[in-house]
């Protein structure tokens, strides 16, 4: 039962769901680097576009500056404690791909690195760097989608549960996985 009345929890960063991403770049010396962010999303469909917002503090902020390209690895529910750490370390003084023994790997279409274990990769061309106080969002033009096969329903399209994307919840920093099937898009609301 949802009562008439709601409380104020103010002005907060505070949506459901989130995405976990993890943000594939190379820094000046050509060091490949990821970090986690779960500010971001889909922003265009045509062009294809996916945007993240990053504190100009990240390592990874300046590398897609110089570089105009980024990547965005999407971790599995299995590699949520690698996803994690990728957002407590910083690129500046530690090598996340040595420690976690993950395997960067150069994209032929953007100059960027992606995660080689991670089932899902879009590589993206920095088309626009917009200000918006803390975050600078970073709106990259998809250039390619590269999925494992694993992961591929018949037909050629992903297969969600297998993927098992992480939901990230701002308010508890807890991760989650996805949950049930709840009804087909653009027709379960026809029965109106
Ligand atoms: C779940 C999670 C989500 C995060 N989301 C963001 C984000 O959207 N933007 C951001 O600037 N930092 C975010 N962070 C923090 C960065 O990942 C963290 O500062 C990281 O060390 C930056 O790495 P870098 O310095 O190698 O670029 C997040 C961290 C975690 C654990």
């Amino acid at each position: 039962m949802v009562s008439s009345m709601k409380k104020s929890l103010g002005a907060k960063t505070l949506v459901y769901p989130t995405p976990v991403f993890v943000v594939g770049t190379y820094d000046q010396a050509g060091k490949p680097n990821v970090m986690t962010a779960a500010w971001g999303g889909i922003c265009c469909s045509q062009p294809p576009c996916v945007a993240v917002s990053l504190r100009k503090a990240t390592y990874t902020h300046g590398n897609i500056l110089a570089r105009k390209a980024f990547t965005i690895s999407i971790p599995s529910e299995d590699h949520v404690q690698q996803a994690d750490y990728f957002g407590l370390v910083s690129g500046r003084s530690v090598d996340k791909f040595a420690t976690t023994k993950l395997t960067p790997v150069r994209s032929e279409l953007v100059d960027a690195p992606y995660v080689q274990e991670f089932v899902l990769i879009v590589e993206c061309k920095l088309a626009h760097v917009i200000e918006l106080g803390l975050h600078t969002q970073f709106v990259g033009e998809v250039m390619d989608v590269k999925a494992e096969e694993s992961v591929m329903a018949k037909g050629g399209s992903l297969d969600i549960t297998k993927v098992k994307p992480l939901v990230f919840a701002p308010d508890s920093q807890a991760y989650y996985g996805i949950g049930q099937f709840v009804g087909q898009a653009f027709s379960v609301g026809q029965g109106i």
